[in-house]
C-alpha cells in the first residue's frame, strides 16, 4: 500500500513507519522541514508540507492509500493545534481524493461507561488533561465526518518502549485494562496494531484502541 505518514519523526510515528516498511509498503514520511530520517526509515520518502497549507497537504498525499497520523504536539504548541490538525489533515485528504484516515488519538476519549470518557473521571490525572482534552477535539472533528473513512486509534493508557511481544486486543469505542487495571501497550506492538488496521479496516468511522 502506499502510506502518507504525518508524525514519522515521533516516537509512535517511527515506529509505525518501520512496521509498514517492513511489511513492504511505501511510506511517504510527511515532515515540516526538510530533514534526515533515522536510518530504520531507510525506503521511505520524504516530503516536506506545512499541515496548515491544505494545497501543499494534498498535493503529497494525493495517489496514496492512506493518510496516516502519529501528529503531536509539541512543547508549547497551544493544545488547541490538535483539533486544528485534524481539520487540517481531513481537509487535505478530501482535496486529494485519499478517502482512508487513520489517526493516532488520546485514551481519555475512550469510554469507562457508556457515555464516560476516561478523561472525565475523578482519577485522571490532572497532568495529561490538557492533551486528553485537547485529543478530545480533535475527536469530534471526526466524530463530524461522514464522507471520509477515518478511524480514531487511541493507544492504552500508557505507552512507551519496549519489545513487540504481540498478544495484545484491540476493540472500539471502550478503554482497555488488564485484570489488574492497568492499561498499557509498548510504541511496537501499538504500531502492529496501527499498520494491521490500515492494511485491513476494522474500526471505520470508529474510536478504538488496543492494550495488553
Ligand atoms: N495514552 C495516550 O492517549 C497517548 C500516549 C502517548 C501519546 N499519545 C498521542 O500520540 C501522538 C504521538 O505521540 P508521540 O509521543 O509519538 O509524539 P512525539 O514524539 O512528540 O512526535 C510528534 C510528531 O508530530 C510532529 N509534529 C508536531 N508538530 C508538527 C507540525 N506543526 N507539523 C508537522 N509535524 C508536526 C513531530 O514532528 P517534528 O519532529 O517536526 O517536531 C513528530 O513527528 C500524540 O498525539 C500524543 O498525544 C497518546
Amino acid at each position: 500500500m502506499k502510506i502518507a505518514l504525518v508524525g514519522a519523526t515521533g516516537n509512535i510515528g517511527r515506529e509505525i513507519a518501520r512496521q509498514a516498511l517492513a511489511r513492504g509498503h511505501q511510506v511517504t514520511a510527511i515532515v515540516r522541514r526538510d530533514t534526515a530520517l533515522p536510518a530504520e526509515l531507510d525506503g521511505a520518502t520524504l516530503a516536506v508540507a506545512a499541515l496548515d497549507d491544505t494545497d501543499a497537504l494534498a498535493a503529497v498525499i494525493a495517489g496514496h492509500d492512506v493518510l496516516a497520523s502519529a501528529y503531536g504536539p509539541r512543547p508549547g504548541d497551544a493544545p488547541a493545534a490538535v483539533a486544528a490538525v485534524a481539520t487540517h489533515l481531513t481537509d487535505a485528504a478530501r482535496q486529494a481524493g485519499v478517502r482512508r484516515v487513520v489517526v493516532v488519538g488520546g485514551a481519555g476519549s475512550l469510554e469507562v461507561a457508556p457515555g464516560v470518557q476516561l478523561v472525565d473521571t475523578p482519577t485522571f490525572p490532572d497532568a495529561y488533561k490538557p492533551i486528553a482534552l485537547a485529543h478530545r477535539e480533535a475527536f469530534k472533528v471526526y466524530q463530524g465526518i461522514d464522507d471520509l473513512d477515518w478511524t480514531f486509534y487511541s493507544p492504552a493508557a500508557e505507552i512507551g518502549p519496549g519489545p513487540q511481544q504481540g498478544g495484545f486486543r484491540t476493540q472500539a469505542t471502550a478503554f482497555l485494562a488488564n485484570a489488574d487495571g492497568h492499561s498499557r501497550i509498548s510504541y511496537a506492538d501499538y504500531a502492529d496494531a496501527f499498520v494491521n488496521e490500515i492494511e485491513t479496516p476494522q474500526y471505520l468511522r470508529q474510536i478504538a484502541t488496543v492494550a495488553y
